[in-house]
């Protein structure tokens, strides 16, 4: 049995090899394909129990490894050469980079040892808050190399949501950058983070690359130069041994109490299943290059820029900038500057740059692209058809992957030019992943042609194994909805040949432009206004958006509603923006004087759902709501408001 598979006999061989026996499935991979320091003990070690007190997945435990030594050591000899990373720039007239694997190694053991010489030691949580450079993947792999673990907080985020993670986390160290370059701004990333260490009382440390050139005020004592201290430090930095279980990163996704959830995952399990689903999903050849768009930010970024690619030996490129700058060509300038083999995006992306001039991408020669991918909500089908014959010139199989910041890797997926892809359909498990659905009653639905809530039912190495702090949390929220499996959140359909189709949240979570965003975490910020009494935020489709977010709101006192809306609108526009960041913002506000609320007070967002999304008549039944005759009011409001 192969596990790197290659035609569609091959994969069901390796999915029916890892439904009869898991553990010889992940122990053979993970014996052949990795260097360790020592062997594991355990495979596997795992009880998937709603209760908190016996939830806990390990695996491959006892065994050491240091998780830099796959991605950069072990390549030296045959491919030290090789180009390990292209950068390229937010402007397109800065030269790109071609970063070697050996001056990788290099680069990141300077990384290593500056931090360890401004305190840095292993299990010390580091926040990186920085632009999409080189010095971020450094810093990235750095802090692996050393043991200590990284957070990794998206650029685009505010003061508050970075002050938040750095406090949750603790960080002793924040690793920033004088500004970013984003198309034709500068985010001002040292002031952001100036503005947030000032409800911070864990930093010692912070760490400042010169980016852009901003003037900016440095705190004496705390702040210091990445350049000064990197050109201080040695190319040479042992890996710190770790243990398999051992933490690697936090990275935090949203939650449906408000409160941003820490996703804690560990070294080796999601070493192997990175590198795995990687050279399985993108079918990468030996001189490929590889093109992921996302922003290290995110899990992507972390799990199919840095440490899939990179444990595969191949050449991933970085993008500093956005889609639309200096034109919305730039994807298609950049893949054939690079001559990109393998390209993934996102629905939104595809989107937004398929309603442009098509000169734009047409006088761009894109005959390199031999695959294509995308990942981070449904894409619907007009996308899909837009991609597969302009960008791929119905040539490329594409990759339509499902998965999440709390799977590490990709779960379902088509393998690339290997198994059929199927327009909207992510379609297939990957070996290794048993997806099953679920009735509301919780009960699994028989094989074959189903609708209903999706869950994992095994465990796979890369699952989060906790939310950091809060072992309660993830046991409630993953764990305890469909007692003894992995609940996804998400709903999906399958046909009768296995194929999944996902459907969307079916929670409290909405989905704008790729991002993952906490409708509660956004409801708590309308409801700091002075006029707010309540509110509820849903999401509503959005032609390039895919989702865009609503909100509802009641003042605390009825006559201002007229008076003072408009006002009170914009305030709470700029409110959210400022508090959580521009994407959090809501695009539609309306007034009501009461939200549709549950017996038990809960409010009713199904309805509210509808309203928003202007589905007007089939509301369900109403009957057993608190409130019923609200439900009129907050239609003929969402009717006037056009
Ligand atoms: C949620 C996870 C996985 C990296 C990016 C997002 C949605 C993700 C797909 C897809 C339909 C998708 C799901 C999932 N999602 N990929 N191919 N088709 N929906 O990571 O921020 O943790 O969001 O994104 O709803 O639960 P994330």
């Amino acid at each position: 049995m192969k596990h790197i598979v290659n035609t569609q006999a091959e994969y069901n061989a390796a999915y029916q090899a890892s439904l009869d026996d898991p553990e010889k499935f992940w122990r053979d991979f993970a014996e052949k394909e990795f260097t360790w320091h020592k062997k594991w003990d355990n495979v596997l070690n795992y009880t998937m129990s709603p209760e908190a007190g016996k939830l806990g997945v390990k695996w491959f435990e006892g065994a050491k490894l240091n998780i830099t030594e796959n991605c950069i050591d072990r390549h030296l000899e045959k491919r030290g050469e090789q180009t390990a990373i292209i950068f390229e720039a937010n402007n397109p007239n800065e030269k790109p980079l071609h970063i070697t694997y050996r001056e990788l190694a290099k680069n990141v053991n300077k990384t290593a040892n500056m931090l360890k010489a401004n305190g840095a030691k292993k299990g010390d949580r580091i926040c990186l808050y920085m632009p999409m450079t080189p010095e971020l993947a450094y810093a990235v792999l750095a802090c692996a190399r050393i043991g200590a673990v990284h957070s990794v907080v998206f650029a685009g985020f505010s003061a508050k949501s970075l002050s938040d993670r750095i406090m949750d986390a603790k960080c002793n160290i924040v690793i920033t950058a004088d500004g970013g370059y984003r198309g034709s701004k500068i985010t001002p990333l040292k002031d952001i983070t100036d503005e947030a260490l000032q409800s911070c009382d864990c930093v010692q440390k912070v760490i400042v690359l010169n980016r852009t050139n901003s003037k900016i005020p440095m705190v004496y004592g705390r702040d210091v130069w990445w350049q000064d201290e990197f050109a201080k430090a040695s190319d040479v930095c042992p890996a710190e041994v770790m243990d398999a279980e051992d933490m690697l990163f936090i990275l935090y996704t949203s939650g449906s109490t408000g409160k941003p959830k820490g996703m804690v995952h560990t070294c080796g399990g999601y070493m192997v299943y990175a590198n795995y689903s990687f050279r399985n999903v993108f079918q990468y050849q030996e001189g490929d290059i590889y093109w992921c768009t996302a922003d290290i930010g995110w899990i992507t970024g972390h799990s199919y820029i840095v440490y899939g690619p990179l444990s595969a030996g191949a050449t991933t490129v970085m993008f500093e900038g956005v889609p639309s700058y200096p034109d919305m060509g730039r994807f298609w300038e950049v893949v054939q500057k690079h001559k990109v083999n393998i390209f993934y995006t996102a629905p939104t992306a595809i989107r937004s740059l398929a309603t442009c001039d098509m000169s734009l991408v047409t006088k761009h020669d894109l005959s390199s692209l031999k695959t294509l991918g995308t990942v981070g909500e449904p894409i619907n089908l007009e996308a899909w058809e837009w991609y597969d014959e302009h960008i791929g010139k119905k040539n490329c199989p594409i990759v339509d992957t499902w998965w999440q910041t709390e799977t590490g890797g990709i779960m379902i997926s088509s393998l690339a030019g290997v198994t059929k892809d199927i327009p909207t359909y992510a379609t297939l498990p990957l070996p290794g992943i048993q997806p099953c659905l679920m009735d509301e009653n919780g009960v699994e639905l028989p094989d074959g042609a189903q609708e209903g809530r999706l869950c994992i039912k095994h465990p796979w190495p890369s699952m989060a194994r906790t939310i950091y702090g809060d072992h309660q949390r993830y046991a409630d929220t993953y764990f305890s909805t469909f007692s003894g499996k992995y609940f996804t959140g998400d709903g999906a359909k399958r046909d009768a040949e296995g194929n999944y189709r996902i459907t969307g949240r079916v929670d409290d979570i909405v989905i704008v432009s790729g991002h993952n965003l906490g409708t509660a975490e956004i409801e708590n910020v309308i409801n700091e206004h002075p006029n707010v009494a309540e509110s509820a935020v849903v999401g509503y489709p959005h032609d390039v958006k895919g989702n865009s977010i609503y909100a509802y709101v009641t003042m605390k006192t009825q006559d201002g509603l007229t008076q003072d809306s408009e006002q009170v609108e914009k305030e709470i526009k700029n409110l959210v923006a400022k508090t959580l960041g521009p994407i959090c913002k809501p695009e539609k506000i309306q007034f009501t004087s009461e939200l549709p609320k549950t017996r038990s007070g809960k409010i009713m967002r199904r309805i509210l759902r509808k309203v928003a999304a202007d589905e007007f008549e089939n509301l369900g039944d109403i009957s057993t709501l608190l409130n019923p005759e609200c439900v009129e009011e907050v239609v003929r409001g969402a009717c006037s408001r056009g």
